[in-house]
């Protein structure tokens, strides 16, 4: 056995502080709530579900993830968040429309429980949205201070020694790293200044750090990818991580395309489409909230594929990827995608994929083991970007000097080698020579 990080139990409640309670958190919400009471199963969540194997193969280890690593327990979890829509979180799950009425009902208390705190929030980063409840403040930094007066009475207020912060708010119009993103001081001059190079997440993004929780960005906002905020988090010794939950399209994309690469199958083109009708769908019909997301889907292939090391095979792929908002639709997104890849001698062949999938109900199970790691990453001592959670997330936030790694499952390799490393096993190289001996 290899030394152990010391990692402090989980005791007493953790806070889950949300901004954002719309489709994906209420849908996140109830279903740990169903959970608790078991009429639902976490299906999709690698901390409530998943196994890990532990030393040789013939050792036949193969425990739960969650009887191995020390996780906050389900009933152990409290709920608040922050939304410019007052409704609660039962009102909002309905408006949402991803769990039906009936399902909702037998947690219908719990979630009306749970009503939206006033956000910081600026029309200029979501143009398609607005709402009446709002903070207001002199400067960026001053409403900053508002959201750390949030956190420390929900603290006090339910007696909690551990919190996380997890984005599920909108996706923010494009914004390019800046100057003032460089250092801790120039972000807060800026923060007085009120320079448009600080959006509303990261403004909660600030307030969280400042706080000492730990930070997951589920939108493709660039929040919390700057030098500024890593180093924030480092001073604060608080983990980060982001940024946009991995589920639908780019999901597939990074199954099917480490499997093309493996066989050497090359590629003409990938031309992804899909139609959803949610609150998301039409914040993202707006040009710069999309151009947000394009870039964060855009990414996963060129990384997977490499086209400067396969020039033959990957060196002149076209990708395109449209978003369509298409209300009738509403959560149930469904994803086209049509990928002309060639063979032996170059023959061309094709792949369609036709996903009917549930946007909320994909990315609620990465919610949950988000919170449930990163807290774990807080009591074990990590801090700043933690990339061994790369793999729920479309753009995994990394070291400057790296490259992001999307393939799914050299990513769940670095999430399960990261629990042994901290528990003093082995890690699992796959060599098995051994066995041969
Ligand atoms: N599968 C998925 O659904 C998926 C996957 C990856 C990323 N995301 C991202 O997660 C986020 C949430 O998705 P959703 O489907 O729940 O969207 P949604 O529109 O249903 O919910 C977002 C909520 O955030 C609120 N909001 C916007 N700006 C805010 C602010 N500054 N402060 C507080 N609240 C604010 C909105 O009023 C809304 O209620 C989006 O950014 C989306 O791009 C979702």
């Amino acid at each position: 056995m290899r030394e152990k990080i010391d990692i402090k139990r989980p005791e007493g409640k953790l806070g889950v502080l949300i901004p954002g309670l719309g489709a994906v958190a209420t849908t996140f919400i109830a279903g740990v709530l169903l959970a608790r009471k078991g009429l639902g199963k976490p299906f999709g969540s690698l901390t409530q579900m998943g196994t890990i194997r532990l030393g040789k193969r013939t050792e036949k280890r193969v425990p739960r993830i969650r009887d191995f690593v020390e996780l906050a327990e389900l009933d152990d979890l409290i709920f608040a968040g922050w939304d410019i829509f007052p409704d609660n979180a039962y009102e909002a799950a309905l408006k949402a429309g991803v769990l039906s009425k009936e399902h909702l009902e037998p947690v219908r208390d719990e979630l009306a429980g749970i009503k939206p705190m006033p956000a910081v929030f600026d029309r200029n980063y979501v143009k398609k949205l607005d709402g009446p409840n709002k903070k207001t403040g002199a400067n960026k930094y001053e409403l900053a201070l508002q959201l750390m007066d949030d956190i420390r009475k929900f603290k006090e207020e339910n007696s909690l020694d551990r919190l996380v912060m997890v984005w599920c708010a909108s996706t923010e119009i494009y914004l390019r790293p800046d100057p003032v993103h460089e250092t801790v001081e120039s972000l807060e001059k800026a923060m007085k200044e009120n320079h448009p190079a600080i959006a509303p997440s990261m403004i909660y993004a600030y307030a969280a750090i400042k706080s000492g929780l730990p930070f997951i960005n589920g939108a493709p906002n660039l929040t919390v990818d700057i030098p500024a905020m890593v180093q924030l988090a480092w001073n604060h010794n608080v983990p980060i991580a982001g940024k946009d939950f991995k589920t639908g399209q780019t999901l597939m994309k990074t199954i099917i395309a480490p499997g093309l690469k493996a066989r050497l199958l090359g590629l003409n083109g990938w031309f992804s489409t899909n139609i959803l009708g949610n609150r998301d769908g039409e914040v993202l019909d707006d040009p710069e909230s999309f151009k947000t997301k394009e870039e964060s889907k855009l990414g996963a292939l060129e990384y997977i594929l490499q086209p400067e090391v396969y020039p033959e095979l990957y060196g002149k792929f076209y990708h395109k990827v449209r978003i369509n908002y298409y209300p009738p639709r509403g959560d149930n997104k469904e994803g086209w995608d049509n990928i002309d890849i060639f063979g032996w001698l170059g023959y061309p062949m094709q792949i369609k994929i036709d996903f009917l999938c549930r946007d909320s109900i994909l990315a609620a199970p990465i919610v949950l083991d988000l919170v449930l790691f990163m807290d774990l990453a807080w009591r074990a001592g990590l801090r700043g970007i933690q990339e061994w959670l790369s793999f729920y997330f479309k753009t995994p936030m990394c070291a400057p000097e790296l490259y992001p790694e999307h393939d799914l499952f050299i990513q769940l390799m670095k999430l399960k080698n990261t629990l042994r490393y901290m528990k003093g096993e082995e890690l699992i190289t796959h060599l098995g020579l051994e066995y041969y001996d």
